[in-house]
């Protein structure tokens, strides 16, 4: 298949594909997502087969409008508060709220659970996309599944290129880490992935809300998140407080045989999250063999960027 390029005057084009069935990846404030029409259970499939996703994996629901959001999910009188709030502060924004499902959308979409995931996204080219197509757009992050989310265009085309009906060229994204997915309708309200609304932030709208961070919670309320993610080629091992002293002696052992390392410093802000995918990536092409990572606190954006390196990690060191 040939993969069309649209730049961001071409929008029209672009939004006509995802009006045909056809797959559009189109850049967000967090990552790229590799969109399709959310009513159409054919474009959704060929979601899951082009990205080698399991069926079970559920996507997030984009909209462009608060009056897209009630012809997908259902908002309850006892949560209307709540969502208003959330949309109100957060909206457009990297934040997903998960909800009851109406019937308008596919199936295919939430991997047969009975809720949906909305989100209305911070960039211009993503909205207008939206409105333009004229549906709720869903969309997973496009990458191949079980590789780092693409944070810029060349790593949308790395994967997808002759797999996909077109790939939106534009600006890297600006946060470079998936949205905060929270699933108001469980008791407590749950984060079930952290991102880039803050658990901090989230409180002060939903101040009993908790981080799942058990296992079979977070398996039972979205069964994606069981899948190993963000995964490089090269081995990420992560050191955590005092053992962060060893690091050095690993490296030297590791390079001792033959191999090739190198050490990641991170740090808890946006600069470093926008990056961190495509170091991944980078990693990759430079065919390094272990990257190792010193722990940072798990507090405001930390904590999503110590959930993403958790994930990448194959081993971790205390
Ligand atoms: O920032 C983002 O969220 C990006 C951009 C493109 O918007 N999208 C993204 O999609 O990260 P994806 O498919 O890579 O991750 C969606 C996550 C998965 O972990 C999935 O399990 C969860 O959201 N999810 C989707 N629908 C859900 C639902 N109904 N209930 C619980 N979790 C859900
Ligand atoms: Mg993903």
């Amino acid at each position: 298949m040939h993969t069309k390029i649209f730049t961001k005057r071409e929008l029209k084009d672009a939004a006509d594909l995802i009006r045909k069935g056809e797959l559009v990846a189109f850049p967000t404030e967090t990552v790229y997502g590799l969109g399709a029409d959310a009513f159409n259970p054919y474009a959704i499939k060929k979601i899951f087969e082009v990205k080698d996703r399991p069926s079970d994996n559920p996507l997030i629901v984009h909209i462009a409008s608060k009056k897209q959001l009630y012809k997908i999910a259902d908002v309850p009188v006892h949560l209307k508060k709540i969502v208003d709030k959330l949309a109100a502060k957060f909206w457009p924004g990297p934040l997903t709220i998960v909800l009851k499902k109406k019937k308008s959308i596919a199936d295919e979409v939430s991997g047969g659970l009975d809720t949906v995931a909305v989100r209305m996204p911070n960039n211009r080219i993503a909205l207008a996309l939206i409105k333009k197509a004229g549906v709720p757009i869903a969309a997973p992050s496009a990458n191949i599944s079980g590789k780092p989310s693409s944070t810029c265009f060349e790593h949308v085309f790395d994967d997808f290129d002759g797999k996909i009906a077109g790939i939106i060229k534009a600006k890297d994204c600006k946060i470079g880490i998936e949205s905060t997915v929270v699933d108001i309708v469980s008791e407590p309200p749950l984060v079930l992935r952290p991102g880039g609304v803050t658990v901090e932030q989230l409180k002060k709208i939903i101040p009993n809300i908790k981080v799942a961070r058990h296992k079979r919670v977070v398996k039972a309320r979205s069964p994606g998140m069981k899948y190993r993610h963000y995964s490089p080629n090269a081995k990420v091992i992560l050191f955590k407080g005092s053992a962060v002293k060893k690091m050095l002696k690993y490296k030297e052992q590791l390079e001792k045989n033959g191999k090739i390392v190198i050490v990641i410093k991170p740090e808890g802000s946006v600069r470093f999250s926008k990056r961190l995918f495509k170091l991944f990536r980078q990693c990759d092409k430079k065919h390094i063999d272990y990257i190792l990572i010193q722990a940072i606190p798990e507090r405001g954006i930390g904590l999503a960027i110590m959930n993403r390196i958790k994930k990448a990690a194959y081993k971790v060191i205390k």
